[in-house]
């Protein structure tokens, strides 16, 4: 009987790593995962006084919450997926992961993480 407690013990522990671990790896953070390549490959044209919505780092979350690109929750009808994927731009277009990753991260509730 002994050795059942331990068993125990040792299942409930993997039981919660694996629960911990795959919350880590599923969750799309906008801040860590998006902003970045956004900025490296979108603000040579959409930045402030530019062309909307402006990508930079600081600016892009709002500008894209506000100017109604993305639409939380539904990655299909947000403008900025439609754009994305019909290949905008012609020049230094996101890969078909980052493109993912977006979608992810709207249909997470895009929110400012
Ligand atoms: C070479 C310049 C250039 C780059 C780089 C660029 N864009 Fe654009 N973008 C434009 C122009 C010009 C427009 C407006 C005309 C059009 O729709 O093509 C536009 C329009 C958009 C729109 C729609 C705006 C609206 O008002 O409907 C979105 C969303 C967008 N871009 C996102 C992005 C993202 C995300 C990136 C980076 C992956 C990016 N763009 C990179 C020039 C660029």
């Amino acid at each position: 009987m002994k050795h059942l407690k331990y068993l125990g013990i040792i299942a409930a522990c993997i039981f919660l790593y694996s629960c911990s671990k795959s919350e880590e790896s599923d969750e799309i953070s906008f801040s860590s995962d998006i902003a970045g390549f956004l900025e490296n490959s979108c603000t040579a044209c959409h930045y402030g006084g530019r062309q909307s919505p402006d990508l930079r780092e600081q600016y892009a979350y709002n500008a894209l919450i506000d100017g109604e690109y993305v639409l939380p929750g539904n990655s299909a009808d947000s403008p900025l997926v439609q754009q994305l994927e019909s290949g905008h731009p012609s020049a230094g277009h996101l890969t078909q992961s980052q493109i993912d990753q977006v979608k992810l991260w709207i249909d997470q509730g895009a929110v400012n993480n």
